[in-house]
Parts: structure tokens; sequence; C-alpha cells
């Protein structure tokens, strides 16, 4: 059985005391850091920028998987880089014909992420998966932690992960996001995601080992 890896989303952290609240849940399991990039264009919301995860570099050595929710975040990747990303994605919302983005990435040294919205059909990624080493699934419109998963993204998951397998794709990570909890983790790994993204899940649970491990479901 594969091992499912968790990504705690600190768009959910206590902002008070977030080197903590990264630590807390590090030694609670998390496999990488995920961290949400809003523009306020893209999606209703502002966020946080190549500053913040700059600050927090020094705090963990996990993974930081960056989400890019913004309009040109190729004016943006070089910089996110050197703040410490390890791995950025962007949207196909942005970049209906992603490659050049990816191939961007992929010079930096990154993992090349893309993630497509829940009304985006996944069919638009037949062909355009070559490059990718992380396609992210949303399960809500993206803005905010907390909101419910839409349920037909189980579909979709299955659909994404059927697809990475026809393409030759298969060792690219499925990662799901949006809603994840430790109810509907299950139904989820069983829909074929590699890696999922726990915000609300993962910092709102009175304990993170045990939401981790039920989100892993080990
Ligand atoms: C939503 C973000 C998500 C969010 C997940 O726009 O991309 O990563 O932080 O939060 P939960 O898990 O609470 O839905
Ligand atoms: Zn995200």
């Amino acid at each position: 059985m594969k091992t499912i890896k968790i990504a705690p989303s600190i768009l959910s952290a206590d902002f008070r005391r977030l080197a903590d609240d990264i630590r807390r849940v590090e030694d609670a399991g998390a496999d990488l850091i995920h961290i949400d990039i809003m523009d306020a264009h893209f999606v209703p919301n502002l966020s946080m920028g190549p500053g913040i995860v700059e600050s927090i570099r020094n705090v963990t050595r996990l993974h930081f998987d960056v989400h890019l929710m913004m309009d040109n975040p190729q004016r943006f990747l070089r910089q996110f880089r050197e703040a410490g990303a390890d791995g950025l994605t962007v949207h196909l919302e942005i970049f209906p014909d992603p490659e050049e983005a990816l191939d961007e990435i992929g010079a930096l040294g990154l993992t090349r992420g893309l993630s497509l919205n829940p009304d985006m059909p996944v069919r638009r990624l037949s062909g355009r998966l070559t490059k990718v080493d992380r396609l992210l699934v949303m399960c809500v419109y993206p803005g905010f932690g907390g909101q419910a998963f839409i349920p037909e993204s189980l579909t979709r998951i299955r659909e994404a992960r059927d697809l990475l397998d026809a393409e030759g794709r298969a060792q690219a990570e499925l990662e799901v996001d949006g809603g994840v909890n430790v109810k509907n983790a299950a139904a989820i790994r069983e829909a074929g995601a590699d890696l999922l993204v726990g915000g609300t899940a993962v910092f709102g649970a009175p304990s993170a080992g045990e939401a981790i491990r039920l989100l892993r479901g080990c």
C-alpha cells in the first residue's frame, strides 16, 4: 500500500505563533508544509508573500509546497525559490498552456505543480501533463480555509488519477486541497490521492498528531 503524505496548510495556523505551529505539526508527523499565496485578484482574498516564506524557512526542513493562487505568478517564481520554496504550483486557469511556466519552475530546480479549480474540466489536462510533477485538484473554490468539500470532487480526483496513469505520469503526485477532513479522507485516498492538504483539519484539531494519522489512514 502506498504511503499517503500530509501537508498542513498554514493558512489555518495561528499567525501570532506561526513558528511554533509549524514545529508542532512537524513533530506531529507532517510530511510537507502547504503555503497558500493569494493576491486578491485570482482569488477574493489576500494572504502571504515571499517575505513570510523566507521568515519561516529556518523553522523546519520540511518541503515547502507553495500554492500560487495569483495572477501573473511568473513574476514571482524566482523570489519564492529564493525565499525557500521547494515546490511551486500554478493554476491551469492562469496558464491554459502551462508548459512554459512549468519549465521555468523546473529550471529553478523546484517541483513543478499544476492546479485546477472545481469548475475546470479534468480532460483539459489531457496532453499537458508531461512536465507536471504534482497535480493539485482543488475541492473548494480557492480563497479561504474551512470551506466544505464539494462532493463531486471525488469523481474529479478519480479522473485525474486515471489521466495521470493513462498519460504515463503515474509517478507524478496527486494532491488534493480544500475541505479535506478526517471523515472524507478515506474516500479521497481511495479515489487515488497521494498527498492531502489539511488546513482546518490539522490546525483546528485538538491533536494534530491524531488528525494527521487519521488523514493518512494509518
Ligand atoms: C484554499 C487553499 C487551501 C486551504 C485549505 O483556497 O488553497 O489550501 O488552506 O484549507 P482547509 O483544509 O481548511 O479547507
Ligand atoms: Zn492551497
